[in-house]
């Protein structure tokens, strides 16, 4: 596995790293288990790609961990997550802090469960001030709401005469959503085999470099954020020009 590492180039190492965290179930059934010992052990995933992130120098790590359709499965998965949330934030504050790892959140927080909220807004306080890595987690996350925020706040500020029309750029209406003052990811990862964005940050990852793996979450872990960090160095990002103009 350090060799893995130590053909990363680090100049070239992304600024921002998202991952849809795909597969707990799958993970649990094919070895039996319930899909909740598959969550379980997708927490142990969390813990060791934040790590590696830390380590070559990603700065942003986003994690999607519940979106706004998650809420239609079998209650009891859903009250589970959300107690494996409270649980996981609570236990892992220390590490987070020894590490130098800063919390946030984007998605509709407020409409979380009192105690997962409670819980979410007591670990983004308490890390406030680490500045190695920021991991931000998605929760009742969904792009669609997020860009549809975003254009009432900014039609609200337009109607109330603070924002003229014409000053609606790029720069505004990224202030407007979610992960304002984030950098765009540069790589998205996407477990489990599914090769769908099921709407997680439609505007963020417009130039995104993708990356599907059949790996399931729960096995994911060093060697494989390595391998994707790799696969997204060996890739020539052409932002619409052609090879040559690159330098
Ligand atoms: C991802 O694993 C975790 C969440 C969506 C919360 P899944 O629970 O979606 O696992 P599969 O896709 O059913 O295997
Ligand atoms: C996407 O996974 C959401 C998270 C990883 C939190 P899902 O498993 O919910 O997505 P679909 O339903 O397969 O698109
Ligand atoms: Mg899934």
């Amino acid at each position: 596995m350090n060799d893995l590492k130590s053909l990363i180039i680090p100049d070239k190492v992304p600024r921002h790293i998202a991952i849809i965290m795909d597969g707990n179930g799958r993970w649990a059934k094919q070895k039996g288990m319930p899909r909740v010992l598959g969550h379980r052990s997708g927490v142990k995933s969390v813990r060791e790609v934040t790590e590696a992130a830390g380590e070559i120098g990603v700065e942003y790590l986003t994690l999607y961990a519940f979106s706004t359709e998650n809420w239609s499965r079998p209650p009891a998965e859903v009250t589970a997550l959300m107690s494996l949330l409270v649980e996981t934030i609570r236990g892992e504050i220390r590490d987070l802090n020894k590490n130098g790892v800063r919390l946030q959140a984007i998605g509709n927080l407020e409409a979380l469960p009192k105690s997962s909220y409670k819980a979410l807004l007591e670990g983004i306080e308490q890390t406030k001030n680490n500045k190695r890595l920021t991991l931000v987690l998605a929760l009742n996350y969904s792009a669609k709401w997020e860009i549809l925020r975003a254009t009432r706040l900014l039609a609200e500020q337009a109607a109330s005469g603070t924002l003229r029309p014409e000053d609606i750029d790029e720069r505004a209406f990224e202030n407007a959503l979610s992960t304002r003052g984030i950098p765009d990811p540069e790589l998205l990862i996407r477990t489990s085999g599914e090769t769908r964005i099921s709407n997680f940050l439609l505007w963020q990852i417009a130039y995104a470099e993708l990356y599907f793996t059949p790996v399931f979450w729960p096995d994911f872990g060093k060697e494989q954020l390595f391998e994707a960090v790799l696969s997204y160095q060996r890739r020539e990002r052409r932002f619409g020009k052609i090879s040559e103009q690159l330098v």
